[in-house]
């Protein structure tokens, strides 16, 4: 059985990853996949679009990635199905604003976990998957992993400070995880959007209400531009994708710059 895997798929990135998926006739290695897998802690969200997009094709799978037990369960539906897997895509995140002080302990628990631990966890069991699949296959063929990253990972950011710090986490293990799968045909696309008109903005201000505003508020793209690029960028195999412009300058900044300069005109920019 051929598979992809959507984490974060109840929503924003992931829910447009799924809905770009049925359309997916032979871009990736096993489509038109036997089964989506959709991950996400909303049982309803994930059982109404797995029903929308195509019933038994998708497979809601309501999991909290921050919970040992879950990713037991999930690890035991791996290995009772012994799928081959031909994309992975780990959106399942997320980021609280304002002072590293000011979070509560629940918080910053979560965002190391979700962010970090759980996608790490999640890649190392589905890689022997795609190992075992991508040797079978050519080196431009192979299976596919999408880490979402972000523009914040790029640098160290006063008030979105362990957010940012784990966004650096997933852009180090990419770019270091492309190389050593490389010889497997797998590659790893790490994607570094700026702000994304999701519920992410809701998530990190803790209002339903929210929108991006000020500084941030001039960059912001949507699922619709941003996820058939990371698709396009997948399917080549590229290592990174920093999507806008507004990013890429802020990406060359960061390689460019003193990161004491750039701080300092962080503040001006909230
Ligand atoms: N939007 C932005 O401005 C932006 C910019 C750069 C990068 N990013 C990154 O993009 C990724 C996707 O975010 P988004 O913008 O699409 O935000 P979103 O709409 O809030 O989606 C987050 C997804 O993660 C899932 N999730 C949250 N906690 C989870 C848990 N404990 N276990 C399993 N799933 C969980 C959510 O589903 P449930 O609530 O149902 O669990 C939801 O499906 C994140 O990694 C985020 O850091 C976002």
């Amino acid at each position: 059985m051929s598979i992809a895997v959507i984490t974060g798929a109840s929503s924003g990135m992931g829910e447009e990853f799924a809905r770009r998926l049925v359309a997916e006739k032979d871009g990736f290695p096993g489509a038109p996949f036997d089964e989506i897998w959709l991950i996400a802690r909303s049982e309803e969200k994930l059982r109404l679009l797995a029903e929308e997009l195509g019933g038994n094709r998708y497979r809601a799978l309501p999991l909290d990635l921050t919970s040992p037990s879950d990713i037991s369960r999930l690890s035991d539906i791996l290995e009772e199905e012994k799928p081959q897997v031909g994309l992975l895509i780990n959106c399942a995140g997320m980021g609280k604003l304002g002072a590293f002080a000011s979070h509560s302990k629940q918080d910053v628990h979560t965002m190391v976990t979700l962010n970090c631990t759980a996608l790490s966890e999640v890649t190392h069991m589905f890689l022997p998957y795609m190992i075992s699949y991508g040797d079978t296959l050519s080196a431009k063929g192979g299976p596919r992993i999408i880490n979402i990253a972000s523009s914040a990972g790029f640098l160290p950011q006063p008030d979105f400070a362990l957010y940012a710090a784990t966004k650096s986490f997933v852009i180090s293990l990419s770019r270091a995880l492309h190389v050593e799968v490389k010889p497997h045909h797998i590659s790893v696309t790490c994607v570094c959007p700026g702000p994304v008109d999701t519920n992410f903005v809701k998530v990190s201000k803790s209002d339903p209400n929210a929108r991006i505003t000020g500084f941030k508020a001039k960059f912001v793209t949507t699922v619709d531009k941003l996820i058939p690029a990371s698709l396009r960028a997948a399917k080549k195999g590229k290592r990174m994708l920093v999507f806008g412009f507004g990013q890429k300058m802020l990406h060359l900044a960061s390689k460019i710059l003193p990161t004491n300069l750039i701080l300092y005109f962080e503040k001006d920019m909230k």
